[in-house]
């Protein structure tokens, strides 16, 4: 009698803890900048997500074409997903705007600010696109507080750490703000397939560090295939994935960045939080508030779970040269995690 009590006892606990977890199909996504050049082809790889069932399309009113407009364009396609757009004034606040866009969201993806020209570093764009950021970002802490905040604002490796303190400050959890890295993995995968004349779909690059310049940093040693490559090949091939978005900056002649590489990137890192948000765990890099090293913010393997983030991996074994590049990545990065430490310290 006692076990079959205890049984019954236990299973209550198990459907009373289960409702924690959102079913499948049940989420609220917003994408703040969804109707500019990463943002609509995100919103639609995200419309197209089984488990969406409303897509917010926010963004200004100066945006490529008006929210509502690829809200209606997207609102035809054969899925369940209920798209909804939202537009903003410029000089407008968030707060005093998103609040029906953003409440109840479970993940809100920000490809917002402003994109790099040719002989820009990602650093330039630093003091404009934090006051964007920190615009949505307070929106969020106010009407959507346990929503995961997945941030493709350049430059990520101080805009996350001054966002992730600004929640730290209004008592939230730093590690809602995750730092978009994805596109990095994308392109190491890609160019490992390239070399090696595999289908880049089974190779699986973990990128550390961060997201710009010598702070990204490929651990091809870590991937099967991407392993075999000739060790004399590695420091190019390193370099190609450090290059690469400056690469695209520069064959876009001023039109812009990476866009439909950087929205199939966040799409993937998007659909594993949700998937991570139902039960499902998922492994993707990211860069977020981290202790695996002597820098409080690091692009690491991360475990998504019904949280977001429930855990930040190790980075495992590193090959001698990975180990060499370490002391480089630490060095640079920790000068663009200062100015996002220094902002937030500035302008809470
Ligand atoms: C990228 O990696 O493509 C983005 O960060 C955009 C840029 O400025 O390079």
């Amino acid at each position: 009698k006692a076990k079959a009590k205890a049984k019954v006892k236990a299973k209550a606990k198990a459907k009373a803890e289960s409702k924690e977890v959102k079913s499948a199909g049940n989420f609220k996504v917003c994408v703040c900048g969804g109707a500019g050049g990463i943002g609509q082809p995100l919103s639609m790889l995200m419309a197209l997500d089984p488990n969406v069932k409303e897509l917010c399309v926010f963004d200004l009113s100066v945006a490529m074409v008006p929210p509502a407009g690829v809200a209606a364009d997207l609102g035809h396609l054969e899925r369940k997903s209920d798209v909804k757009g939202y537009v903003m004034e410029v000089g407008q606040k968030p707060i005093d705007n998103l609040k029906e866009c953003l409440t109840g969201c479970d993940l809100v993806l920000v490809p917002a600010g402003m994109p790099r020209k040719p002989g820009m570093t990602r650093d330039d764009l630093f003091k404009v696109n934090a006051d964007i950021a920190k615009g949505i970002v307070e929106a969020c802490a106010k009407f959507c507080p346990e929503a995961v905040l997945g941030l493709i604002v350049n430059p990520v490796n101080s805009i996350v750490p001054a966002m992730a303190e600004l929640y730290k400050k209004k008592g939230l959890d730093p590690l809602k703000i995750v730092g978009i890295t994805t596109l990095d993995v994308v392109r190491a995968n890609k160019f490992s397939g390239e070399i090696t004349g595999k289908n880049p779909n089974y190779i699986n690059v973990p990128v550390i560090g961060g997201h710009a310049g010598t702070t990204i940093l490929p651990l091809f040693s870590q991937d099967k295939v991407a392993k075999t490559i000739d060790a004399e090949k590695i420091p190019d091939l390193d370099k190609h994935v450090q290059d690469a978005g400056t690469d695209v900056v520069n064959a876009k002649s001023g039109k812009g960045s990476a866009t439909l590489s950087m929205a199939y990137a966040g799409a993937r890192l998007g659909k594993s939080i949700l998937a991570g948000l139902m039960g499902k765990k998922r492994i993707e890099c990211a860069y977020v508030k981290s202790d695996i090293t002597d820098l409080p913010y690091f692009a690491s393997k991360v475990q998504f779970g019904e949280k977001g983030v429930t855990k930040v991996l190790p980075l495992g074994e590193l090959s001698d040269y990975e180990k060499k590049r370490l002391e480089e990545v630490k060095t640079q990065l920790k000068t663009e995690i200062d100015s996002g430490l220094k902002y937030a310290e500035e302008n809470s």
